[in-house]
């Protein structure tokens, strides 16, 4: 596929993003204190570094899992549709878990995902995500915890891509279409 040229502007940078997951860890410690095993589950793929980072950051016994979820495709829209692409390895119920997702945008991945793991009767759901764009919202919802609330900008690197680029960037980034 053809891309139109764009360039990125560094908009969070690596070391703002490591200091407020280390500081959203403590937060995470407390809320799962003395909780068995905390099941952390990614959405992929935009949160596989986060997730990566996060985890490593968390005093806690914890186990990783994954759940795909389509709701974009390759380009800057959400489809408004949530698919499950790719559904989690471990039973949820009456445990511990913590969502772990790169983008509230719509707000309708989260809103789809968090439904379906409650209807497994987790004993605790908490949700954490990167990245918030509160002024995109169209459905309610807010995760627990956020790292940064952005404004109306598409971002890539961290994890996050544009057409499946950018991903390995070490900081947050936004596209800016040249002239
Ligand atoms: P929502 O369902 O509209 O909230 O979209 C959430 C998903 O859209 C996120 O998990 C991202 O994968 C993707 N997304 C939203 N905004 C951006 C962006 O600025 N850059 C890249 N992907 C984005
Ligand atoms: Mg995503």
């Amino acid at each position: 596929m053809s891309q139109r040229p764009y360039v990125i502007d560094q908009m969070i940078s690596a070391k703002a993003i490591a200091a407020r997951i280390e500081a959203l860890s403590h937060e995470i410690e407390k809320a799962f204190a003395g909780t068995d095993k905390l099941v952390v589950v990614g959405l992929l793929r935009g949160s596989f570094v986060f997730i990566a980072d996060l985890v490593r950051e968390l005093d806690l016994n914890v186990e990783v899992d994954f759940l795909e979820a389509s709701s974009y495709g390759d380009g800057m829209e959400s489809s408004r549709e949530v698919r499950i692409l790719k559904d989690l390895r471990s039973e949820i119920a009456g445990r511990d878990v913590l969502v772990v997702e790169d983008i509230v945008d719509t707000g309708f991945t989260l809103k789809h995902v968090v439904q379906l793991l409650r209807s497994r009767e987790p004993r605790k759901l908490e949700t954490i995500a990167l990245l918030d764009k509160p002024s995109r919202r169209e459905v309610d919802v807010k995760a627990t915890w956020t790292g940064f609330e952005i404004p109306d900008e598409f971002v890539v690197g961290y994890g996050i891509d544009y057409a499946q680029r950018n991903r390995n960037l070490p900081y947050i980034g936004k596209v800016r279409f040249p002239e």
